[in-house]
């Protein structure tokens, strides 16, 4: 059959050219804000942008992480990188986030929505002060910068939006606040995902298995033992902010054009494998009895 005769003529987008998917510069000319982007997997995917050309705008609550990071990366790049103070949990201080990118670099064509945390506890000793700082934070934070963005450009313009959420499919024992949240950004960016497509918007979600970074330095000494934690995963390591970092960009290229709405696991296979939790034996443990069929039954 020839081109003339084939229906997707002409609705067939060019094959990308090698050099499109690799390229130094695949995102020049863009603009990047990274929230939590001055510790850890943020700061290594707002390097990681930078690198590859964007303007990037880094955005978390305290000066003392956004400030060097923005000024350290700017030297590194050799442009301008915005820091820019803003709790996502304070609706007035995210829009005026979504200003000053505006303002300093005229468009904003990548978000990634990476601030966040959250502590352990089991499920009955949350207070409610502690479930309510993680989901404002995890859930309706990370919703309420998504909104501003798309109602200040990305609806009108396009653009590309991740979520950096944490492994939910099979719950997470051990901190039901976030892994609600976190499940609640998946849904919610497998609805806004099709809502949006029309508009030029895609947004995926990256879900990160344990990543050796800032973020564990959050937990009390002796919550874990990282090496213990490491068997549990089948590549017997933990993962680098930068593998992160370049999942996010893969999905924000060229390369990632044609994904939307998708939970892309960067895990080493932890979650299809092993457990994290232990959950105590009985005393004594039941014992384990094989049925019979009933036809060799006396
Ligand atoms: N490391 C892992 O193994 C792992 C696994 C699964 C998921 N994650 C998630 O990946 C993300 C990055 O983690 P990380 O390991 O890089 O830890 P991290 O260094 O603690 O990063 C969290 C970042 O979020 C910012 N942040 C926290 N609350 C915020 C708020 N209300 N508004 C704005 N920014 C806020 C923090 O900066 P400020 O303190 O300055 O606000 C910090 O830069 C987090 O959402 C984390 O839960 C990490």
């Amino acid at each position: 059959m020839g081109d003339a005769q084939n229906p997707l003529e002409g609705r067939r987008p060019l094959a990308l050219a090698a050099a499109d998917v690799f390229q130094a510069n695949a995102l020049a000319g863009k603009v990047a804000i990274v929230t939590g982007g001055g510790t850890g997997i943020g700061a290594a995917t707002a390097r990681q942008l930078g690198r590859m050309g964007a303007n990037v705008v880094i955005a978390s609550r305290k000066a003392a992480n956004v400030e060097p990071a923005a000024r350290g990366l700017s030297a590194e790049l050799g442009r301008d990188v915005l820091g820019v103070v803003c709790d996502v949990r304070d609706r007035a201080a995210v829009d005026a986030l979504v200003a000053a990118a505006l303002a300093r670099f005229g468009r904003i064509d990548i978000l990634v929505n990476n601030g966040g945390g959250q502590f352990f506890s089991p499920a009955e000793a949350l207070s409610p002060r502690g479930w309510d700082a993680v989901v404002n934070t995890n859930l309706t934070g990370q919703w309420a910068v998504t909104q501003a963005v798309a109602n200040g450009w990305m609806l009108e313009h396009g653009g590309a939006i991740v979520n950096v959420t944490m492994l939910s499919h099979r719950g997470f024992p051990g901190m039901a606040h976030s892994v609600a949240a976190r499940a609640g950004i998946e849904a919610l960016t497998k609805t806004v995902s099709v809502e949006w497509a029309s508009r030029g918007v895609r947004m995926n979600c990256v879900a990160p298995g344990l990543i050796a970074s800032s973020g564990f330095r959050n937990y009390p000494e002796g919550t874990f033992v990282l090496e213990d934690l490491a068997r549990r995963v089948p590549l017997k390591r933990f993962g680098s902010a930068e593998e992160i970092a370049a999942t996010v960009a893969f999905l924000v290229s060229p390369a990632g054009a044609f994904i939307t709405g998708q939970v892309l696991t960067v895990d080493g296979g932890q979650s299809l494998w092993g457990d994290s939790w232990i959950i105590p034996d009985p005393e004594p443990m039941p014992t384990v009895e094989l049925p019979t069929e009933w036809w060799e039954e006396e």
